[in-house]
């Protein structure tokens, strides 16, 4: 048999996320020498195209990384050698046997494995997955798909979305991506539990208070209105994004690294979540807001957006786990878009330490005295721990700093982005950062009850100026819970 081959279709070619993430994630899998050495690429979408041309378009992506300038253009040029271009439907068994007649000339008789990336509205998902399963899949190879959300948009629709794409693949083959899982400091997490000591042992009701998962981004929605609408930010970045990290975040030790064990570990954890409900959560949407001169516009001014639209663009939410590490401890989410920054970040407030001896020297209210701990997973990425402190000199007054562990000083690597290490773990095989069925299950039990509710009802979101810090609900829905968000202590400086 010889030497494998690998063969990735990214299928939707031409639209947003190829151009902006997978291509030039492929290619710096490439550049890093983590291909297999014979490797194809090829673009499959329904608009007519030469080779040339989509090697135009790819090369019109690629940047080459700082430290990487010397030989790129050499690499690029090899790269793009490898990159083909085939036309058809994405409904056509017939389209996707030329396709696998193309792949095949290129593989060359070699032991074929086949990757395919559904960079396609989910419409088709189980159309595509129909042919190239049928149609495009080697006899001896692996054949493996890549998906991404959204994944239905509530329970059921999810259920029927895993239903249909079984009929054509087994779940060993289905990839589902949640790209938050690639990012480096989501994969430290487990590393910063479960290696250190001093951490893991204060991970519960015990000693911690609150938990916070924040996520901002100071645009809005910018032309992505269409598809934002019939999802909102509830479905967009909480379900997904936050949650796996919240998962993360609170599972009990895996038995092992391996995917299975990992992925039971997340199942687990989510299954002891209360289910959301309206009383839990602040909806908002940003409006229009005019600032030195400059005019932002609201969200229902998106031309792709109903102009009577109620869709949230911003969220906070008070979650529970029942179970006995967790039992009583708010897991607070904030998500939102036209925000004052771009960040996301999990904060853990400490309790307070018993008997405090320096009550005093602190002035401040005792609230601020507590330890907290930032994983700031975006931008600038860093860990730091709030700590109180004598100031140096003869008095006793005590102050907040920060051990910190900021990553641009500490390492000089550049972070690789999230869909390097995802699409590298798909062509090894690697399923522990890809969501498994029963999980995407469990996590939409959790927010189901909640987004009928919001329907149902019609609950207007409460409007927010662009570029603010959001509506004042989200403060008094932490109140309720004796919190106070820890991103709004304006004087934090890392
Ligand atoms: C996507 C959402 O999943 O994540 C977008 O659909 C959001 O609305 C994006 O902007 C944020 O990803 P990142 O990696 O830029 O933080």
């Amino acid at each position: 048999e010889g030497e494998s081959t690998v063969s990735i279709t990214v299928v939707g070619a031409s639209g947003d996320l190829a151009k902006k993430k997978i291509f030039p994630a492929l290619f710096a899998l490439f550049y890093e020498g983590c291909l297999p050495k014979h490797f194809t690429i090829f673009g499959y979408a329904r608009s007519k195209m030469t080779d040339q041309e989509l090697r135009n378009l790819i090369s019109g992506t690629l940047t080459c990384r700082i430290d990487q300038r010397e030989s790129c253009d050499d690499k690029i040029d090899k790269f793009l050698k490898n990159c083909f271009y085939h036309s058809g439907q994405y409904n056509s068994e017939a389209d996707f046997k030329q396709l696998d007649a193309k792949l095949k000339v290129h593989e060359g008789g070699r032991l074929a494995n086949r990757l395919f990336y559904l960079s396609i509205p989910p419409n088709i998902f189980i159309d595509v997955a129909r042919c190239a399963s049928r149609s495009s899949s080697p006899a001896k190879g692996w054949t493996r798909v890549i998906v991404e959300k959204p994944f239905g948009r509530d329970s059921e629709s999810s259920a029927e979305l895993t239903t249909g794409l079984k009929q054509f693949l087994s779940e060993e083959q289905i990839y589902r991506i949640d790209h938050y899982l690639g990012k480096e400091l989501v994969e430290n997490l487990s590393v910063l539990r479960f290696s250190n000591l001093v951490f893991e042992p204060l991970w519960s009701r015990q000693y911690i208070r609150n938990v916070q998962f924040l996520f901002s981004e100071d645009f809005g929605t910018e032309g992505r209105g269409g598809y934002f609408d019939n999802y909102g930010i509830i479905r967009d970045i909480m379900q997904n994004h936050l949650l796996q990290m919240l998962a993360l975040f609170a599972m009990e030790p895996p038995v092992s690294l391996d995917a299975e064990d990992i992925r039971n570990e997340k199942v687990k954890v989510l299954r002891s979540m209360r289910a959301l409900h309206l009383e839990d959560i602040v909806v908002g949407q940003y409006k229009s807001h005019v600032r030195g001169g400059v005019k932002y516009p609201g969200y229902t001014d998106d031309k792709t957006v109903p102009s009577n639209s109620i869709t949230p663009t911003f969220a906070a939410a008070a979650l529970f786990i029942d179970n006995a590490r967790w039992d009583g401890v708010p897991f607070l989410m904030k998500a939102g878009k036209a925000l004052h920054n771009r960040r996301t970040e999990i904060r853990v407030q400490f309790r307070h330490v018993p008997g405090n001896l320096y009550k005093r020297s602190f002035g401040t209210d005792l609230d601020q005295a507590t330890n907290e701990l930032v994983i700031r997973v975006q931008p600038d990425e860093a860990i730091y721990l709030k700590i109180n402190n004598k100031i140096p000199g003869l008095g006793m007054r005590l102050d907040r700093s920060n051990l910190n562990l900021h990553y641009a000083d500490r390492y000089s690597r550049e972070i690789p982005d999230a869909y390097e290490r995802l699409l590298l773990d798909a062509v090894e095989g690697e399923r522990r950062l890809f969501i498994r069925s029963d999980e995407l299950d469990a996590a939409w039990a959790i927010f189901t009850p909640l987004l009928k509710e919001l329907e149902l009802r019609k609950v207007a979101p409460e409007l927010y100026p662009y570029g603010s810090r959001g509506p004042v609900g989200a403060h008094y829905l932490a109140a309720k819970y004796n919190v106070r968000w820890g991103d709004m202590n304006v004087e934090e400086k890392v």
